[in-house]
């Protein structure tokens, strides 16, 4: 479980994990729950789904899940109707749901691409805009998870950097119109994550990674804890004047990125 950081306290608060049944966004789905907060996560697979419910609570009355897709508006509509009624205001929402592989750009299929581009920016819109009728207002905090790829061109990602750059513009325009509501809308840009499906498709070969991890600033890749503990910051009162950013918290990654960018990153 997540090691919480000195002074984050979140007894009472209703958090939303919208892909929040692995990886980095269980990762900051156990840290809010560390930190006294009720949950509600959603994804796809009821298995994975039920499992993270059991491991972020035992209680009913502190944790709901959700077998839904983001890309299906009614499901996520409802959901987050459910959880409101379930758990009170929805002070935080969390939209990590993301699809990835390896394919250049003149071997992806149409599908291939509308498919990437649905499930992350498509859903990211869904689950905010899904939300808003639910939210705590004035306070409530929403984060995408955004990625590298949405401010920097990589090879082999064209999917993936053109839905995590909208991805980045949803959060900016939110943060601008809903700002007035006392809402603020930020994104979290991780580096790679050890341990994580992102780390796996992305790698090709142990020697790739190696080149990687030794081109890298800080000389390691992340851990799901550096993640949560920005969500964390970011949805806090210390973050109050904090809206309509994308958070680097990659140890410095997209200030050495040319390796990763390189055709050779492929091989
Ligand atoms: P992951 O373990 O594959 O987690 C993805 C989560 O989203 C799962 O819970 C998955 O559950 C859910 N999901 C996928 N498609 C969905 C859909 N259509 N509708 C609803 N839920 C869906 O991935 P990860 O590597 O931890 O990445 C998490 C986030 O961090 C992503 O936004 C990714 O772009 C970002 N990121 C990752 C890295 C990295 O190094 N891993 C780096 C930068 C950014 P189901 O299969 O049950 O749907
Ligand atoms: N290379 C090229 N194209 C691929 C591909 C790959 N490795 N994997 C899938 N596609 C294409 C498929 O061929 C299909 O296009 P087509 O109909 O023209 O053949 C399209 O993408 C959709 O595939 P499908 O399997 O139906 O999609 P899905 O909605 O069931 O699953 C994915 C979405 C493909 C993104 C799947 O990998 C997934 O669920 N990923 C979630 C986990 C993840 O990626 N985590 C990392 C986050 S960083």
């Amino acid at each position: 479980m997540f090691e919480m950081m000195v002074g984050a306290d979140y007894s009472g608060k209703v958090v939303f994990v919208a892909g929040g049944t692995s990886g980095i966004n269980l990762g900051i789905a156990e840290a809010y729950a560390s930190a006294g907060a009720k949950l509600a996560v959603l994804s796809r697979s009821p298995e994975r789904v039920s499992e993270a419910v059991t491991r972020l609570s035992n209680d009913a009355e502190t944790c709901i899940g959700f077998a839904a897709d983001v890309r299906d508006r009614p499901a996520v509509d409802k959901a987050f109707a459910d959880a409101a009624e379930a758990l009170g205001p929805i002070d935080i929402v969390v939209s990590g749901a993301a699809g990835n592989f390896i394919v250049e750009a003149a071997d992806i299929s149409a599908n291939g691409f509308k498919t990437v581009v649905d499930i992350d920016l498509v859903g990211t819109f869904n689950v905010f805009h899904a939300s808003l009728p639910h939210l705590r207002k004035p306070g409530a905090s929403l984060i995408a998870i955004s990625a590298p790829q949405g401010a920097r061109p990589q090879f082999g990602q064209v999917h993936v950097c053109a839905a995590k750059a909208g991805v980045n513009m949803v959060v900016r325009c939110l943060a601008l119109e809903w700002g007035p509501l006392g809402i603020r809308v930020n994104g979290i840009s991780p580096g790679l994550v050890g341990g994580t499906e992102g780390q796996k498709r992305l790698f090709t070969s142990e020697e790739q990674e190696a080149r990687f991890i030794r081109d890298l600033p800080l000389g390691r890749l992340g851990k799901n804890d550096d993640i949560a503990a920005a969500a964390i910051y970011l949805s806090s009162d210390s973050a109050n004047f904090v809206n309509g950013v994308i958070l680097d918290c990659d140890g410095g990654l997209s200030l050495a990125e040319g390796g990763y960018s390189f055709r050779s990153a492929l091989s």
